[in-house]
């Protein structure tokens, strides 16, 4: 009853919350029963809202008519209309076809209805507490760990750089499902990033030469923090050119919102950008020192793969103080067109991710859950729940998807799926029964 039960507190609900409870509580009982019922509920709400809301007008009575108005779809946005008609659909398969639904099929419709749900609180700031979806056929007890204290529905994050501030994918993810957004790296001052070209495609994978564009911290905390610290754990990465800006940084983070501070001290793509600190054992543990004592928050150090030996660094910064790893940054790689005879990118090299980065990424996080106590965060080219498992396998606590997003937005609910179907398979409780299980 949990999650649909305070709509009834508010009047103007009223009309379809009872629909959503009932939804809910049947659930339990039987799930093709639960679909109809979530279709009931998303037919009154998208009443409610016509009759609600002058913006909404539709000279319809008919639902679907309503249903797919222009302004209707464009309001709600092309994934959350997806999600409705999926309901409607499977809630008229129930009706007239009498059709079977799995657990999985009737908690989509329940999942669906609770993100219009959440849609509808914004749009009418309702201020409901921001609440996840919990599942209710035990997926999110085989996935939900926690990392330095942070509680994480599933081990799945988002890698720093690729997945903006996360709400731009608000149509596409479930961001609670997501075990932490990693956004995009933020200096003490603005970066307007590397001119030219910035972006080049490669064999199973890009490379990149952003330069750590960005608003800055000043922005961040006071424009774009308060809109989305209560969507999604918030791991914010940082850069600076010095020792002192690191620190400087992580005082300022230190804020209601924050889960946890990422250091960058692996960018290959700009002069200053931290390259030097992650290559350098003293240099790593200085920084790392610096921001631990300017912050409360759990300090996670972001390693680079352009090292001889990554293990030295990893331990260097548990010494000082580290909460936990994350691993690997890009390589270093360059491209050069054979038709100008000049170098592709902007910045004449870049950070090498994707794919192709994936056997290096595994080989540097076991190498490293080998000499360290602290958890890991592994990335480096995961696209599918298998990838992830290697991570796991290999020792990483958790898992970072940064590339593949640019190539389907939604991946990490694929991958969270699958990594349910996988475990379960495996006979396994929960992800943390697989963390280090290598066999050699
Ligand atoms: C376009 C782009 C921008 C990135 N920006 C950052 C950044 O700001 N800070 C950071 O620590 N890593 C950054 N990274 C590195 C990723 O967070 C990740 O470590 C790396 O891409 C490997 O994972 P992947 O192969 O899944 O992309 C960026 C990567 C890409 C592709």
């Amino acid at each position: 009853m949990n999650n649909f039960a305070f709509l009834a507190a508010k009047s103007d609900y009223r009309q379809f919350s009872k629909d959503c409870i009932d939804a809910e509580a049947a659930f339990k009982n039987s799930y093709d029963s639960c679909v109809k019922l979530v279709r009931t509920a998303v037919d009154a709400a998208v009443k409610w809202i016509y009759s609600a809301d002058k913006n909404f007008y539709c000279d319809s009575d008919k639902l679907s008519d309503m249903i797919n108005a222009e302004k209707f779809r464009r309001a709600i946005g092309e994934s959350l209309f997806e999600k409705i008609n999926y309901c409607r659909k499977s809630g008229n398969a129930a009706i007239h076809n009498e059709q079977e639904f799995s657990a999985q099929e009737a908690e989509k419709c329940l999942r669906n209805l609770f993100d219009f749900v959440q849609w509808l609180d914004g749009r009418y700031n309702q201020n409901f507490s921001a609440r996840s979806f919990r599942s209710l056929t035990g997926d999110d007890d085989l996935l939900s760990t926690e990392i330095c204290g942070i509680e994480m529905n599933t081990p799945i994050l988002t890698a720093s750089g690729t997945f903006g501030f996360g709400e731009e994918f608000d149509n596409f993810v479930d961001l609670k499902r997501l075990g932490g957004v990693m956004v995009k790296c933020t200096t003490l001052k603005p970066r307007r990033g590397n001119d030219g070209v910035r972006i080049t495609e490669t064999p199973s994978g890009m490379l990149n030469c952003i330069g750590l564009e960005n608003p800055g911290v000043d922005t961040f905390l006071t424009k774009i923090l308060p809109r989305i610290k209560d969507k999604m754990n918030v791991i914010v990465n940082i850069s600076g050119s010095g020792v002192e800006d690191f620190g400087e940084l992580a005082k300022l983070l230190d804020v209601d919102g924050v889960a946890a501070i990422e250091l960058n001290i692996s960018c290959p793509n700009v002069k200053d950008g931290g390259i030097i600190f992650g290559t350098d054992e003293r240099a790593a543990a200085s920084v790392t020192s610096a921001a631990k004592r300017a912050t409360s928050k759990p300090v996670i150090v972001k390693l680079s793969p352009n090292v001889t030996d990554v293990t030295k660094i990893a331990k260097a910064v548990e010494s000082a103080g580290a909460d936990c790893l994350s691993l690997i940054n890009t390589l270093m790689g360059m491209e050069i067109n054979v038709h100008t005879w000049r170098p592709t990118l902007g910045n004449l090299t870049g950070g090498l991710s994707g794919g192709a980065i994936k056997p290096v990424a595994v080989r540097m996080v076991w190498q490293v859950a080998n000499v360290v106590k602290i958890p890991i965060i592994g990335m480096g080219g995961i696209r599918s729940a298998e990838d992830a498992a290697e991570f796991f396998l290999a020792g990483a606590s958790a898992i970072a998807v940064g590339t593949a997003n640019f190539a389907e937005p939604s991946i990490t609910m694929k991958i969270a799926d699958d990594l349910s179907k996988y475990l379960r398979s495996c006979g396994l409780k929960n992800i943390r029964e697989l963390v280090g299980k290598i066999k050699i």
